[in-house]
C-alpha cells in the first residue's frame, strides 16, 4: 500500500478508475467491509484518513477523536487498499475554507443537523474536496450514517459530479450495536447497555412490518423505553427513506432512525423497514 501525505504525490499515482473510501480512522470491521466493497469494483482502492475539523462543532469531540494510524494502516494492507491518502490539516486546509457546500436545510438541518448544526456543511465539503482531489469513478459510504448518505447522493446530483456513489450495509458486532469508533468511548456498563438503540429501532420496524401507522406513537414509545433505561435521546423517527422527510401513512419505503446519549457518548443507528 502507497500511503500519501500530499495531494500531488496521490494524484500522481493515481491512473483513474478508482473507488475511495473516506475515512476519518480508527478503522473497525465496518470501514474494512466498504473498503472490501470497494476492492470488489476497482483495481485502485483509495482509502482517505482525516479527522475533518470542519464538521465537529467547538463542543463536539474532534480533540479527543481516537487516532490509530499504525493500526489503521496494517489493517487497510490486510484488505488489500492500494493507496491511503492521509493529508495534514494544512494540506487539506492551507487557510480557513471559505467556500463552502450548504445542503439545504430540508436535507441538513433535520435529524442529525438539527442536535449537528453545520455537520452536514462540513461533511458535504471535505467529501467535495476528496472527490476533487482523487476523481474517483465511485465512492463508498455506509448506511450506518444514513443521512449523511443521503446528503452526498444529492450533492452528487445537484452539482453534477461524475462519481457514483455506492452505498455498504451497516457492520454489527455480535449483540447487534453498530460499529462506531465512538464505541470506544462507553464504560463496559455502558457497552453492555449500548445495543438497546438497535432493538428498540427493531421494536419499531417490527410493528411498522405488522401494520402499524401511527408514527408518533411508536416513535415516543421508543424514546420513553430508552429514557427509563438511563438515555437521553434526541430522536427516533420514522423517515421517507429515499429523502428522509416525514413520512406518509401509504409509503412503503421507509427506514427508522435513532440517536441517544449513553452518558456523554453519542450513539446513532438506522433499521431499513
Ligand atoms: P467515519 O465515521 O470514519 O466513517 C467512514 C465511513 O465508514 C462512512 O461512510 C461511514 O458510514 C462508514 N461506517 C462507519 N461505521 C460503519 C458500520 N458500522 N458499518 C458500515 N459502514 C460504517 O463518516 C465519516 O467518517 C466522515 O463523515 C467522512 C465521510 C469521512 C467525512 O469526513
Amino acid at each position: 500500500m502507497q500511503i500519501h501525505e500530499t495531494i500531488a504525490g496521490l494524484r500522481a499515482a493515481l491512473k483513474g478508475g478508482t473507488a475511495l473510501v473516506p475515512t476519518m480512522g480508527n478503522l473497525h470491521e465496518g470501514h474494512i467491509a466498504l473498503m472490501r466493497q470497494a476492492g470488489k469494483l476497482s483495481d485502485s482502492v483509495v482509502a482517505t484518513i482525516f479527522v475533518n475539523r470542519l464538521q465537529f462543532r467547538p463542543t463536539d469531540d474532534f480533540e479527543k477523536y481516537p487516532r490509530t494510524f499504525e493500526v489503521d494502516c496494517e489493517k487497510l494492507e490486510a484488505a488489500g487498499v492500494s493507496h491511503l491518502f492521509a493529508p495534514s490539516e494544512a494540506e487539506m486546509y492551507p487557510q480557513p475554507q471559505q467556500y463552502h457546500v450548504e445542503p439545504p436545510p430540508s436535507q441538513a438541518g433535520i435529524l442529525d443537523g438539527e442536535f449537528r448544526p453545520g455537520h452536514f456543511r462540513g461533511v458535504a465539503t471535505v467529501v467535495l474536496k476528496l472527490f476533487n482531489i482523487v476523481a474517483p469513478q465511485f465512492a463508498l459510504f455506509g448506511k450506518k450514517d444514513y443521512q449523511q448518505l443521503m446528503v452526498i447522493r444529492n450533492m452528487v446530483r445537484e452539482l453534477n459530479l461524475t462519481v457514483e456513489i455506492v452505498a455498504g450495509e451497516t457492520v454489527r458486532a455480535a449483540d447487534g450495536l453498530a460499529l462506531s469508533s465512538r464505541n470506544g468511548y462507553l464504560s463496559p456498563a455502558e457497552r453492555a447497555e449500548a445495543p438497546r438503540l438497535q432493538r428498540e429501532l427493531a421494536r419499531v420496524r417490527h410493528a411498522l412490518l405488522a401494520g402499524e401507522r401511527d408514527f408518533a406513537r411508536i416513535e415516543q414509545q421508543a424514546m420513553t423505553a430508552l429514557r427509563d433505561s438511563g438515555w437521553s435521546p434526541n430522536y427516533v423517527a420514522v423517515r421517507n427513506k429515499v429523502d428522509l422527510q416525514c413520512a406518509a401513512a401509504h409509503d412503503s419505503e421507509l427506514v427508522v432512525l435513532g440517536a441517544a446519549l449513553l452518558g456523554s457518548t453519542r450513539l446513532i443507528d438506522n433499521l431499513e423497514v
